[in-house]
């Protein structure tokens, strides 16, 4: 049984250190609230767990408890209180010592972390942690990056304290460096599509089809029978069916409409444009969410031009039925975009991803976990290289869902709906099919006006000029 440092006992830290003392191992904690440490123990106890849980008053006690070598794990904000900690470590580690940073953390912080600390002898793996503080306290979805022998080591109590999909951990090592956060970023990419795309179907039906949350919570209730069967389309059953205890009302209702973000979601659309591969839908997400904020200027707006969405129509039963078909359609192009960046990401720096390594350790623990992972993964273990959309199953997921996304977009768009994530989904899969595209305008205009060249159908491999320069 192994012997952890963990820093940082907040809500996931005191979760994780539970998991993993219930798994058997033993967990050196500290924090700067010495109550939240004994409140981790008291449950400890209670829970009967197997593993001990010490708190420690400093970094030194820390330190001075564990086996050498030692394995430290850092829960705590990335960024500034991320680099604080290490600072606050080092000079106390002796040369082969571990750190985890098991935050959200930024993936070239990672890199500039693991050169820096490796260049002084000590080990660094950068991991992501998905499933929130349930997902950390009962089997969390993990994917580390760094080298091979940071993983060696706690490869065993990681695999212990994971989910497990039909019995196999849900963590994994991916590759070196920065490489298990960027796959982390790129979950939580997929996640701001995902809810994004729920927050429209719920546009729809409160205000295209006049539906009370209670309806609307029935309807995500029910698309849990179908291919959207996934975990945030449950827990978007249970926070539209939820009602204010204090007032009797629905709670949905009394929530402001103003979406936080802490800056994976902004930070993939980032990457994604660095690499050049089309993300869309990740940017549908986070620029709704930004949007959403400014909600002063939203009033304003509605005042001078008046509220955007009229009615659906009353064949409410059709646009119900279209709508669980334009999500897994839209669902569908999260996915693939989202692995299309993974595999630009794994040429760019490197890496050598899994594709399906990395659908694998999505299909439980996680926050987007759906059943549509176990066959993505089932994907991507036939052919690493395969794009999703044409791989026989996605293929026909995407011709039975696309004519029902394409027809209710028509009729929400005519309506006045702000659907941004779905109809990015349209347009991707319609720029997606269009073989001769209208780029040859933009090269003309590049050449037109700045001589950039343009390669001609008939002498490709030839950068020429047009007439427009003679
Ligand atoms: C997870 C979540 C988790 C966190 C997000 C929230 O996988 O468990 O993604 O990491 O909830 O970072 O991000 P926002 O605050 O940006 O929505």
């Amino acid at each position: 049984m192994a012997h952890l440092g963990l820093v940082g006992i907040g809500v996931m830290g005191s979760a994780f250190a539970l998991n993993l003392a219930e798994e058997g191992h033993s967990v050196s904690m500290l924090d700067r609230t010495m109550a939240k440490m004994e409140a981790v123990q008291e449950k400890g106890k209670a829970e009967n767990l197997s593993g001990e849980l010490i708190a420690c008053a400093d970094a030194k006690a820390l330190i001075d408890s564990l086996p050498t070598p030692r394995t430290v794990m850092l829960l705590v904000p990335s960024g500034k209180p991320l680099d604080g900690a290490i600072d606050m470590l080092k000079p106390l580690l002796a040369k082969g010592d571990m750190i985890a940073d098991l935050g959200n953390s930024y993936f070239k912080e990672t890199e500039r972390r693991t050169t820096e600390l490796e260049a002084e002898g000590l080990y660094f793996l950068g991991m992501g942690i998905s499933g929130g503080a349930e997902g950390a306290r009962h089997g969390p979805s993990i994917m580390a990056g760094g080298s091979k022998e940071s993983w060696a080591r706690v490869q065993e109590p990681l695999r212990d304290a994971a989910a497990k999909f039909e019995g196999s951990p849900c963590v994994d090592w991916f590759g070196p460096g920065g490489s298990g956060h960027f796959i982390k970023m790129i979950h939580n990419g997929i996640e701001y599509a995902d809810m994004q795309q729920i927050a429209e179907a719920y546009g729809l039906m409160r205000d295209g089809l006049g539906m009370d949350a209670a309806e609307i919570a029935d309807v995500f209730q029910g698309w849990m029978k179908g291919p959207l069967n996934s975990y945030l389309i449950e827990i978007a059953g249970e926070v539209a069916a939820a009602v204010d205890p204090k007032t009797g009302t629905a709670m949905l209702d009394l929530i402001l409409d103003k979406a936080g973000q802490k800056g994976t979601g902004r930070w993939s659309v980032v990457e994604a444009l660095h690499l050049g591969s089309p993300n869309s839908l990740m940017a549908a997400g986070v620029e709704a969410r930004n949007l959403s904020a400014q909600k002063d200027q939203r009033i304003v707006w509605e005042a001078a031009f008046g509220a955007s969405l009229e009615p659906l129509g009353t064949d409410k039963a059709k646009v119900l039925a279209q709508l669980e078909n334009a999500m897994i359609a839209a669902k569908i192009c999260a996915y693939v975009q989202g692995f299309e960046v993974l595999k630009a990401a794994s040429v760019e720096f490197d890496w050598n991803l899994k594709m399906g390594a990395i659908a694998r350790v999505w299909r439980a623990g996680c926050i987007i976990r759906s059943v549509f992972l176990d066959e993505i993964a089932e994907v991507f273990d036939a052919d690493d290289t395969a794009n999703l959309a044409l791989a026989p199953k996605f293929k026909t997921y995407l011709q039975d869902t696309m004519p029902a996304l394409q027809e209710l977009m028509g009729l929400a768009v005519a309506r006045g709906a702000h659907v941004p994530a779905l109809f990015a989904a349209l347009s991707f899969f319609n720029m997606s099919r269009t073989g001769q595209s209208t780029a040859n305008m933009i090269q003309g205009l590049r050449d037109r006006f700045g001589a950039h060249t343009f390669e001609r159908l008939d002498d490709l491999g030839v950068k020429v000029n047009g007439p427009w320069h003679d």
